[in-house]
């Protein structure tokens, strides 16, 4: 019943390009594949991203956040994965509930427990059957999302309010994703995201080639 793959990686990196990298690899060689990132991925799920990561909506309470969040992957979940997956689909999610736990639990402190048990009922209790971490410091990744946003941020990077949070923060974040990673390693293929875009892509590519192995590329017609 086909394959999940999710990414995770802290602010700066390069998890967007190694999605996409991924997607096209897969799609070239005629596997039916989507890309999805959370949050959003759906209509309903972009307004919530855009309420959730609004630079203006300093008031908003780390409950509602976290709703917030859970609710764009509910209907992720319901309205494009589970059916792609159920057609013996890849989908490929930017961020999933990891997020979740490392930036909600780990970052601002929300009981992991509480978080999971949310999770549960957000996502009908799936999970990744393989994740991707792209590993950097907290402060090196700020600093590289940083240095784009002084620039011109390149289509699809934004400067958010989740970004603008400060660096403890985000070291709590980085370091929640390590112990998540290793309470679950079987499940994690972790990259040293200094790494060249290419050596980064190739890697985890190799890694992915056991788990679709099962999956039935579409044939000329593309079904
Ligand atoms: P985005 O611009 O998509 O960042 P990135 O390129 O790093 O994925 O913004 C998503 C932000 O939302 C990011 O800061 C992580 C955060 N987030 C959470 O805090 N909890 C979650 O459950 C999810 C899915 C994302």
């Amino acid at each position: 019943m086909g394959l999940f793959i999710t990414f995770e990686g802290s602010e700066g990196s390069g998890k967007s390009t190694q999605t996409r990298a991924l997607y096209e690899r897969l799609h070239a060689e005629n596997y039916p594949v989507i890309l999805v990132r959370e949050p959003g991925g759906t209509r309903i799920g972009d307004m919530i991203r855009r309420i959730v990561l609004d630079l203006q909506h300093t008031e908003m309470d780390a409950t509602t956040e976290t709703f917030l969040f859970s609710a764009a992957r509910a209907q992720l979940v319901n309205e494009v994965i589970r059916p792609y997956l159920a057609q013996g689909g890849i989908v490929i999610c930017d961020r999933y509930a990891d997020s979740t736990y490392a930036y909600q639990g780990y970052g601002l402190g929300r009981d992991l427990n509480e978080l999971k048990t949310l999770t549960a009922i957000a996502t009908g209790g799936l999970r990744p059957d393989v994740s991707v971490y792209l590993d950097i410091s907290a402060d090196a990744g700020l600093e590289r999302k940083q240095r784009r946003k002084n620039g011109a941020l390149p289509q699809g990077v934004e400067w958010n309010r989740l970004d603008a949070r400060e660096v403890a923060y985000h070291r709590r974040v980085a370091d929640g994703y390590r112990t998540l990673i290793n309470e679950d390693h079987e499940r994690w293929f972790v990259c040293d995201a200094a790494q060249s875009i290419d050596t980064i892509a190739a890697a985890i590519y190799q890694h992915m080639s056991p788990f679709v192995a099962h999956i039935q590329k579409l044939d000329a017609s593309g079904r």
